[in-house]
Parts: C-alpha cells; structure tokens; sequence
C-alpha cells in the first residue's frame, strides 16, 4: 500500500463542484487583484478567530516579516524565538535587521520553553534592546497564551504569535475563558501554503491585529506603502493574496473545524496503535478532544538512535514520512554571525523526530498499516 504524507487531490475531489463554481465566477468577475472575495475573507478569518483586523498576503513568510516591521523591529533590537521552527520564523528577525536569540524547546510540546524565557529576559545583559518574543504553535498545539499575556505584561516585550501551523488552536485560561493562537499578539501571522490545515491552491498568508494602527500599517504596506495609488507614504513591498485563492480559502473555511475533528481521529487512532511501543521506542503526542492542538502535523519521536533507518524502512513499504525539523536554526549556517550556541533540547529532536502522514481524508486502513509497519519494524529490530 502507498500512503502519502499529505494528499490534495481527495480533498478537491470532495469540494471539487464548489471550488470550480467560485472559480468561474471570479473569473467571469474580472476582478483578481484585492477584490470582494479577499475582503470576505479577512472578516471571515477575523471573525474564527476572534480577532478585529485580518490583512491578507501573500504568503506567511511575508506576513512574519511585516508584522515584525509593524511592531518597530529594527536594527539592533534583539528578538527571542524558538530554535525549533520553520525558517520563516527568524528570518522575519534578521531581514528587519535585528538580531534572533534562540530559546530551546519543551520535550514534550516541542514548542518554545517559557521559563527559559523568562529567565533570559530577567538576566540578559542588553535587556532594553529585547523587543519582542516569537512564540510558534508548533505542528498546530497552542503555546500556553495566559503565560504569553503575563510575560509581555511583566517583561514589556511586544508579542508576534507565528499561527502558520495553528490556525483555531485553542487554549483554556484559568478563569475559564477560551481563546484561539492568534487572537493575543500584538499581532499574529498565518500561512495557507497548501499543506497546511487551511491550505491554498498557491501561497498565501495573513497577517492578524487587535490594533487600529498596526491594521492600518500592514494594509498599506502589503502595496507599496501607498495608501492612495501612486502616493507613497511608507517603502512598502508588493504582498497581495490574490482573488482566485481568497474565494478558495473562503470555501474551505467552512469546514475547517471539521478538518482539525479528522486530524484529531487520526492522531488519537495512531496513538491507540503505537501506545504499545512508548516509551520504550518512541514517544507519542498528548491527544486531547478539543482543539488545544490542531495536528497540523502528527510527530513522534523515535528513541535509541533508531529515526533514520525506521524512516527508511517505512519508505520501502510505501508510507511517506517527513523530518520537521533536521537542524535547529541556531545551527543554520546563514546565522552564524549570531554565534555558536548549543540548544539541548532542539538537537535531541532534529534527530528523533518522524512526522508520520496524517490529513482530514486518510483512511483507517492506510493508519492501521503505517501504525502495524512501524510495530513491524520494531519487532525485527529487537529479533536481530
Ligand atoms: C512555523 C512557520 N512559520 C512560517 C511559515 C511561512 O509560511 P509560508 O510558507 O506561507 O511563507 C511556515 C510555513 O511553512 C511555518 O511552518
């Protein structure tokens, strides 16, 4: 059997009538560049996540690097974020010219350790150059947003969620009040590169704002810098999501809540599986009912050395898997200038983490025979 990691064509099969209506139609309008549809769409987004400005563009990665511009990020301001992430989420630091600190990771969350944020920011010897911290919802499970809110509150530091991987996570607060990843940065991002939970049929992103004056900085940004064509008041870029995507996405918005429910089957029938072999030869994510994480990706960690040829293995018997991340970005050789740095926690996971195939329309058998692979796998293992 072959089972990908990730397939689009089951999904377009499913919405393949109404996909190919409203594409008609948005070319029959003529209108393609920043037209109705992008706007439905931002209000629409806003509205999911409980947020007061959406801003489309036209790619996360764009999205991270105006966002940060928007919250004043500049030369020699330092910015915290995790080592354990998607390129994006630092080069959005160094492209405005500020300098990235790089925060190992939780073990279990895979997602940025909030005491040693602190603890930098109580002892960092330039502290009053550190402007922002850069939490990322890693593979779709939400950052802890009430210590989040507390830090920016006691540390001043400006928040810029990175949701690309978790849009509609949730996280309970203690007073009981839900609120989604996204919905308290000073301002937050999302991609919908095709893969993701809500996924373009191209690029595109999204930049999120409770604040009047940072909404109205990334509108005029994101073309040109020109609030008025033609007059420009700041050196903007060109960073529009286009018509045709914006009236797909609007499509699939509505299901959305239904694709993080399968994701979160899937990943709960995988752990139901291989329960058996943790923690002895791997470890398997905490799967709860609710959205406090969204599986954008579904990610174990293989022990003993054993990652690479169980990937391998895997591989032969025709399952797809992936490596998020190889190599931490404090490691990446375009940041080296920022010196050598060790991050415990980040170098164990570039080497034993697998994301195993897991989208809203895999089906039971192909997660019976990755899980009963994997458990093949291991059984020859300890025979040899
Ligand atoms: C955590 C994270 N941040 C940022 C991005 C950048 O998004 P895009 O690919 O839309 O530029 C991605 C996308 O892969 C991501 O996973």
């Amino acid at each position: 059997m072959k089972v990908p990691l990730f397939d689009m064509t089951r999904q377009y099969e499913q919405l393949k009538q109404e996909i190919l209506r409203i594409v008609d139609e948005v070319l029959q309008s003529g209108r393609l560049i920043m037209g109705p549809n992008v706007e439905a769409f931002e209000r629409e987004v806003a509205s999911y996540l409980g947020v007061k400005h959406a801003i489309a563009v036209a790619n996360g990665s764009d999205a991270l690097y105006i966002a940060a511009k928007a919250v004043g990020i500049k030369e020699n301001d330092f910015v915290i974020t995790t080592g354990f992430s998607f390129f994006a989420t630092a080069s959005c630091i160094t492209r405005n010219g500020a300098t990235p600190i790089f925060v190992d990771v939780d073990p279990v969350s895979f997602n940025i350790d909030l005491d040693q944020v602190e603890q930098l920011l109580r002892t960092h010897p330039q502290r009053d150059k550190v402007k922002a911290l850069i939490p990322v919802h890693l593979f779709g499970r939400t950052v802890d947003l009430e210590r989040l809110e507390r830090i920016r509150r006691d540390f001043g530091v400006k928040l810029i969620e990175d949701c690309a991987q978790s849009i509609g996570s949730i996280w309970y607060f203690s007073d009981g009040v839900i609120k989604k990843s996204g919905s308290i940065g000073d301002v937050s991002i999302l991609s919908f590169f095709p893969t993701k939970n809500l996924g373009a049929y191209g690029d595109g992103g999204m930049i999120l704002t409770n604040s009047d004056s940072i909404a109205d900085f990334c509108r005029i940004f994101r073309v040109h810098g020109a609030r008025k064509k033609y007059f420009h008041e700041i050196e903007g870029v060109n960073s529009r999501l286009d018509e045709l995507q914006a009236a797909i996405l609007r499509v699939k918005l509505k299901y959305l809540d239904d694709y993080h429910r399968k994701r979160i089957d899937v990943a709960k029938t995988y752990n139901e599986l291989l329960g058996p072999l943790s923690p002895r030869f791997i470890d398997i994510p905490t799967v709860h009912d609710d959205f406090r994480c969204i599986f954008h990706q579904y990610v174990i960690r293989v022990k003993n050395g054993q990652r690479d040829s169980l990937k391998d293995f895997l591989k032969e018997k025709g399952i797809e898997t992936a490596i998020y991340y190889p190599l931490g970005l404090h490691k990446q050789k375009c940041f080296s200038r920022f010196g050598v740095q060790s991050l415990k926690n980040t170098e164990s996971l570039s080497e034993e983490v697998l994301a195993l195939p897991i989208f809203p329309e895999i089906s039971n058998q192909e997660v019976a025979y990755v899980a009963e692979s994997i458990k093949k796998y291991f059984k020859e293992a300890i025979e040899c």
